[in-house]
């Protein structure tokens, strides 16, 4: 099953409030998406799943990404970049054959006003470091805490627009 990589381990994230949003939309489009969220690592992964080891819990982990062949990465601003979490997680994971030359959507989620804008650019980097086709269509949601209403939808109009474009385009992907 294709994944939505909520791209944080902070709980009460709002990046998996927006991964929880495309998973939704995507169904309605009838296709199902598996969210993984990066809370759900291993809380020791830096000692057990680096450098060529691997752990059980991460084992289950490394088998959905071996599986999927489109990732969405919701993407939250930490420090103008995108989180050290997500890095360990690209890190922890089997090189190359887990993303090499399959698909990527990315989304950046921020509370100030640019949307992660210098984050997803630096983690298209390393998508194409590791020969990934990723989708020209980004999307950038800033202000994200007035975006968002308590049932975990966007409140704004354009914003439901774009997204929905770029989840159009995933899916012809
Ligand atoms: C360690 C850390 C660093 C952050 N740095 C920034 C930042 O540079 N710019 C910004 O707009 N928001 C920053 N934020 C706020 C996040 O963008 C905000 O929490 C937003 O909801 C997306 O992150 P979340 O998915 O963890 O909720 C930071 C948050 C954390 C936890």
């Amino acid at each position: 099953m294709n994944l939505i990589i909520s791209g944080t381990n902070r709980l009460g994230s709002n990046s998996l409030k927006v991964a929880n949003y495309y998973k939704g939309e995507l169904l309605l489009k009838g296709e199902a998406w598996e969210i993984l969220s990066l809370e759900d690592l291993p809380h020791d992964i830096l000692y057990t799943d680096l450098y060529g080891k691997r752990s059980d819990a991460f084992s289950t982990i490394q088998a959905k990404v071996s599986v999927a062949q489109k990732f969405i990465f919701v993407i939250p601003e930490y420090n103008g970049s995108y989180p050290g979490a997500l890095k360990i997680f690209v890190d922890a994971c089997s090189y190359p054959t887990s993303f090499t030359h399959k698909k990527a959507a990315l989304v950046g989620v921020s509370t100030g006003k640019y949307g992660n804008i210098r984050g997803v650019d630096h983690f298209t980097g390393v998508c194409n470091y590791m020969r990934m086709h990723v989708l020209p269509l980004k999307i950038h949601i800033p202000h994200i805490k007035d975006e968002l209403n308590s049932e975990g939808l966007f409140v704004n109009p354009i914003t439901s627009k774009f997204v929905n474009e770029q989840i159009d385009e995933i899916v012809r992907f």
